[in-house]
């Protein structure tokens, strides 16, 4: 069967950063460690005044092609994924294609392009669309760009204000990739949910605490999904497991379910018993509620045995590095995750040739999708070659009354003229507006 995956990635961040703990945390007048220990974040990553989710895809897609050596024509899909488009007809890829085409020879005439919506899972989603179209033999020989952008702002003295971010994961899913080739196995769990959603508005409407509940029923739904096509799985399947990440404290909520379930019925839940018991079985329970508390009073008791907390520190922890201090990117979340895990084995020199990824999306609304990957030949040149940590050094740290200013000229509703903050250098930008309101955008030498 032909392998089918991730060949190459790179990734674009907002040129900004916002301190949380620092900056964010004393104008709102919180305790730092919300940030740093509860939420798990450091800073967010804002768009400067001349970026947006265009820009940030245009740039990530050109550092991927410039990279690999690509041209419009080895392109046969652009599809762009992302809740913070701005036009409720032209898709966004096509903004992207035409920033493309202002800077190489040939163009993207024959490209078919795309938008996929369903909040951070959507990206996943994009790229299951083109291994389908490859699988399917419909790709005349070319690669598929899948880029996942977004600004995720919320409205100002909103709770999720605290998780904002911005930037855009640019990939390119081919055949015989070099990264990660992508099991064909998968599970969902997805259900009609109002946790989550913007009806015709740029910030969202939130629950925060039932989306955090939600993103935790979907995933368990997927991960029993996954195991009824893919069997068991267990903790020594997977090097790592790069969990959508709104914030890290959310998949530290996350990962004792599924260490619970990794364990569940094997010779690690026979040794843990004897210190924590056997985990609670839903037949031997009354009603759900008493199975729920006696679920949550066994994970409670679970994170704090050493064989958890290893697990954790092995499996999780590397996952949420990039997240930790650049927010949430929504669409680009997962993917995010995805490098963070391979970076931390090429930086400790593990060998990872043939091992295991499992990928847990999930978007509100809500659906969560999980998959394994295998980590191919070319992983580690691939992650090598990527400047992330050059890209977030670079950022602008603004203050809090510059926060304020650059919000307000992302927000649509309001005409906020201010200076940049920083000097464009070879990368596509934001111009301003044409006759019918489209944006326009020109490569900035
Ligand atoms: N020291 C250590 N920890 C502290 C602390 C301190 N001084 N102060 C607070 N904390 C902890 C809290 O105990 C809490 O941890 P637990 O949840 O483990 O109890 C954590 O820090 C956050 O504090 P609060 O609950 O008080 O924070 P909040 O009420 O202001 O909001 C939130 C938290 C609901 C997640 C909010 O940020 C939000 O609405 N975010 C947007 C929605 C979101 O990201 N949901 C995630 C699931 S949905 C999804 O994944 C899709 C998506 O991308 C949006």
């Amino acid at each position: 069967m032909t392998k089918v995956g991730i060949d190459a990635v790179e990734i674009w961040t907002g040129k900004l950063k916002l301190d949380l703990p620092e900056t964010f945390a004393p104008a709102k007048d919180e305790d730092p460690g919300k940030y740093t220990k509860g939420l798990g974040l450091e800073a967010s990553s804002f768009p400067d005044t001349y970026e947006d989710i265009v820009t940030m895809a245009a740039n990530a897609a050109k550092r991927l092609m410039d990279r690999k050596g690509l041209t419009p024509d080895d392109i046969g899909r652009i599809d762009v994924a992302t809740e913070s488009a701005f036009d409720h007809s032209k898709p966004v890829s096509t903004y992207v294609a035409g920033c493309l085409d202002s800077v190489y020879e040939g163009d993207f005439t024959h490209t078919n392009k795309g938008e996929r919506k369903f909040a951070c899972v959507a990206g996943t989603q994009a790229i299951d669309d083109t291994i389908n179209w490859i699988l399917a033999g419909r790709n005349r020989g070319r690669a598929g760009l899948v880029i996942a952008t977004d600004t995720a702002l919320y409205a100002r003295g909103d709770p999720g204000e605290a998780t904002q971010g911005a930037g855009a994961v640019a990939m390119l899913v081919d055949e015989d990739p070099a990264m990660t080739a992508l099991s064909l196995d998968q599970g969902f769990g997805s259900k009609d949910e109002t946790d989550f959603l913007k009806p015709n508005q740029q910030f969202p409407s939130v629950d925060g605490k039932r989306s955090v509940q939600v993103y935790l029923s979907r995933m368990r739904e997927a991960w029993a999904d996954l195991e009824s096509v893919a069997g068991r799985i267990e903790p020594v399947d997977f090097a790592y497991a790069p969990f959508h990440t709104p914030f890290p404290g959310m998949v530290r909520k996350a990962a004792p379910l599924a260490y619970r379930r990794l364990v569940r019925g094997t010779s690690v839940e026979d040794d843990l018993a004897d210190r924590i018991g056997r985990q609670p079985r839903e037949a031997k329970f009354d009603t759900r509620e008493d199975y729920e508390e006696a679920i949550s009073a066994y994970m409670d008791d679970l994170t704090e045995l050493v064989e958890y907390q290893e697990w954790y520190s092995g499996a999780i922890e590397p996952t949420l590095d990039i997240a930790r201090r650049v927010g949430n990117w929504y669409t680009g979340s997962v993917h995010l995750a995805r490098v963070s895990a391979l970076r931390h084995a090429a930086r400790s020199n593990t060998e990872m040739i043939g091992g295991r990824l499992l990928i847990a999306s999930y978007g509100s609304g809500a659906q969560a999708e999980i998959h394994p990957e295998t980590v191919r030949e070319g992983w580690k040149d691939e992650i090598e070659a990527l400047n992330i940590d050059g890209q977030l050094a670079r950022r602008y740290d603004i203050s809090y009354e510059e926060y304020e200013t650059i919000h307000d000229v992302h927000d649509y509703d309001k005409d906020t003229e201010v200076e940049k903050f920083t000097d464009p250098d070879g990368e596509f930008v934001f111009t301003g507006w044409g006759r019918m309101n489209e944006r326009q955008y020109e490569y900035a030498e």
